[in-house]
C-alpha cells in the first residue's frame, strides 16, 4: 500500500515509471532545511491565533527539529514515492508523533505557497552568497587596479592595437561593470525577499492566519499580497536568472580577454599552477582551463534563463506541475555563478603580469599614429581630418619600420605634399608622442587611462566599494536577526 499521504481520494499508488517521472523530492533536498523553517514559522503563527494547541505545536517542532539533526548528520534517505520534499516532511512526522498532533501541520497552507516560501528563502541566502563573492572579486580588482595604474598595455578593437592603455585602467573598467552587477543583484533581492506564505493553493484560506507574522519569523521584507500572484508568479525566478546572464556575460569577456594574454604570442600574463591544467600527452602544456569553463558555463546560466522563460510562457494562472521546473534551473544557474566569481577572484589575485613584455607591444605598435595625429592639431593648428591624412600618409611609407624611427623631416616633408606646406612642428615631439608614457600623460579626457586619472578612478571606486559592502552587510545583518529570530520563538515552544 501507498504510504502517500495526498492520495487517499484516489485508488492506486502512481505508477512506478510515474512516479519517478513525477516527483521533484531530489532537487528538493536543496530546500530541506528552509521547509523545516518555513513549517516551524507557521506551525507558530498557527499557535498564536488559537489554531495548534501549545503541546501539539511542540511535538511538531520537536519532530521537525528531530527531521533536521537527520539531515545534517547525512542521515536523510529520500525515494520517488515522495512526490516531493513537503509530503517527505509531513509523513516523517505523522510518523513521529501521529496524526492527532502531526495532521496539524499542514493545517491553512498549501503547498503551493509553501514551494514558493522555501525557493524563495533559499534563493535570498544564496544571492547573498553571490554578491559577497562578488564583493570579494571587486576588491581584488581594485587592489590589482591600484598595482598596475602605470603598466603600459596595448588596448584592441576589433582584435587590432587600437590605443596603448594601462592594465590597472582595464581592470577598473571591470570593476565598474561587476559593481553594476552587484547593484542588479541587490535589487533583485529585494524582489525575492517577498512572502507568499498564507496565499494558500491560490485563493487564501478560511483559518483566520497571520500573514505579517509569518512574514517578521522568516526575515522577508513585505508579503506578496495577492494570493494568486503569490502562488502562480514566477517573474522573480526569471529575474534571478536574468541578473545571473548578464553577470555572466561580464565574467565570460573578461576570461576571454585572460585566455588569450596567456596564449604565448601575447604573453602579457600567466596564471598560477592552482589555476591551470595540463595536457595527458604534450608536456609542455599550461591550459588556462579554469577561466575556459567560466566562459564555457555561461552557456549554462544562459540557458537558465531561457529553461524559465519557456517554462511559464504557456502556462495559465494558477499552479500547474510544469512550474515545478522552477528549481533546477535556479539551482544551476545559482552554482555556476559563485563558482565562476570564485575562480575569477582567485585567477585574478594570483595571476602574473609581465609588464615588460605589455611594454614592448606597446612601444612597437603603431598606435602612435592616433597621438600624432592629435599632436598635430594642437601643435600645429591643423584641422584633425588633415592630420589623419598627414599621418596615414606616413604609416603607408614606413614599410615597417616603427613610427619611433620616423624623422622630423619625414614628417615635414608629408605635411609638404599632403598641405603644400611645413607645419614647424618641435622636433621632439616625435619621441614625446611615441613613448608610451608620455601618450598616456598627454589623454587628460576623464575616464582615460592616464595614470593619474586612473588613481583619482580606483580612489572614487575605494569609496563605492565600501558603501556597497555598508549597504551588504545591513541586509545579511538583517537576515541573520530574523534566523535568530525564529531560532529562539523554536526553543521557546520546544520547552513546552
Ligand atoms: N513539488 C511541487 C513543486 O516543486 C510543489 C507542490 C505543488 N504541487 C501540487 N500538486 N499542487 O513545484
Amino acid at each position: 500500500m501507498s504510504r502517500s499521504l495526498y492520495r487517499s481520494r484516489l485508488k492506486a499508488a502512481l505508477e512506478e515509471e510515474a512516479a519517478r517521472f513525477h516527483t521533484s523530492i531530489y532537487e528538493d533536498l536543496r530546500i530541506f532545511e528552509e521547509d523545516i523553517d518555513g513549517t516551524e514559522a507557521h506551525d507558530i503563527m498557527l499557535h498564536e491565533v488559537g489554531i495548534i494547541p501549545r503541546e501539539a505545536l511542540r511535538r511538531i517542532i520537536q519532530a521537525l527539529e528531530e527531521l533536521r539533526a537527520e539531515w545534517r548528520e547525512g542521515r536523510i534517505e529520500v525515494s520517488p514515492e515522495y512526490e516531493d520534499v513537503h509530503e517527505y516532511i509531513e509523513s516523517r512526522v505523522i510518523e513521529k508523533i501521529g496524526i492527532e498532533a502531526g495532521g496539524m501541520m499542514h493545517t491553512g497552507r498549501s503547498r503551493n505557497d509553501q514551494v514558493m516560501v522555501d525557493v524563495r528563502m533559499r534563493v535570498r541566502r544564496e544571492l547573498l552568497e553571490v554578491a559577497e563573492e562578488l564583493l570579494g572579486l571587486l576588491e581584488t580588482l581594485l587592489r590589482r587596479g591600484e598595482e598596475h595604474a602605470e603598466t603600459v598595455m596595448m588596448l584592441y578593437t576589433h582584435g587590432q592595437h587600437a590605443q596603448v592603455g594601462t592594465l590597472g585602467h582595464y581592470l577598473l573598467s571591470y570593476f565598474d561593470a561587476l559593481q553594476r552587477d552587484l547593484e542588479r543583484i541587490l535589487e533583485c533581492y529585494r524582489r525575492v525577499n517577498q512572502n507568499p506564505l498564507g496565499a494558500g493553493p491560490i485563493g487564501g484560506t478560511s483559518i483566520p492566519i497571520d500573514r505579517q507574522r509569518t512574514t517578521e519569523l522568516l526575515g522577508f521584507d513585505e508579503i506578496v499580497e495577492n494570493s494568486i500572484d503569490a502562488t502562480s508568479s514566477r517573474d522573480w525566478a526569471i529575474e534571478v536568472a536574468a541578473v545571473s546572464a548578464i553577470l555572466m556575460s561580464t565574467l565570460s569577456r573578461l576570461a576571454s580577454d585572460l585566455i588569450l594574454w596567456s596564449m604565448r604570442e601575447y604573453g602579457y600574463i600567466e596564471l598560477a599552477d592552482e589555476y591551470s591544467t595540463s595536457s595527458s600527452i604534450m608536456p609542455q602544456k599550461k591550459n588556462p582551463s579554469t577561466l575556459e569553463l567560466v566562459r564555457g558555463r555561461t552557456s549554462e546560466v544562459y540557458s537558465a534563463l531561457e529553461e524559465l522563460l519557456a517554462m511559464v510562457k504557456g502556462v495559465p494562472t494558477g499552479y500547474y506541475q510544469d512550474l515545478q521546473g522552477t528549481k533546477p534551473p535556479l539551482w544551476r544557474c545559482l552554482d555556476v555563478v559563485k563558482g565562476s566569481l570564485r575562480i575569477m577572484n582567485g585567477a585574478i589575485s594570483t595571476m602574473t603580469v609581465k609588464a615588460e613584455r605589455m611594454r614592448r607591444v606597446a612601444e612597437e605598435s603603431y598606435t602612435y599614429a592616433v597621438d600624432l595625429a592629435e599632436a598635430l592639431v594642437v601643435e600645429a593648428g591643423l584641422p584633425f581630418r588633415e592630420a589623419y591624412r598627414i599621418v596615414a600618409h606616413i604609416v603607408r611609407s614606413l614599410k615597417g619600420r616603427s613610427l619611433r624611427e620616423l624623422t622630423i623631416e619625414e614628417l615635414e616633408a608629408a605635411a609638404r605634399e599632403i598641405l603644400g606646406k611645413s607645419m614647424g612642428v618641435r622636433r621632439t615631439l616625435i619621441e614625446e608622442v611615441t613613448d608610451p608614457y608620455r601618450s598616456l600623460e598627454r589623454r587628460a579626457s576623464r575616464g582615460s587611462p592616464r595614470p593619474e586619472e586612473t588613481r583619482r578612478m580606483i580612489a572614487e571606486r575605494w569609496r563605492i566599494l565600501g558603501e556597497a559592502r555598508g549597504d551588504f552587510e545591513k541586509l545579511r545583518g538583517r537576515l541573520r536577526e530574523a534566523e535568530e529570530r525564529l531560532r529562539k520563538a523554536v526553543e521557546q515552544y520546544l520547552k513546552g
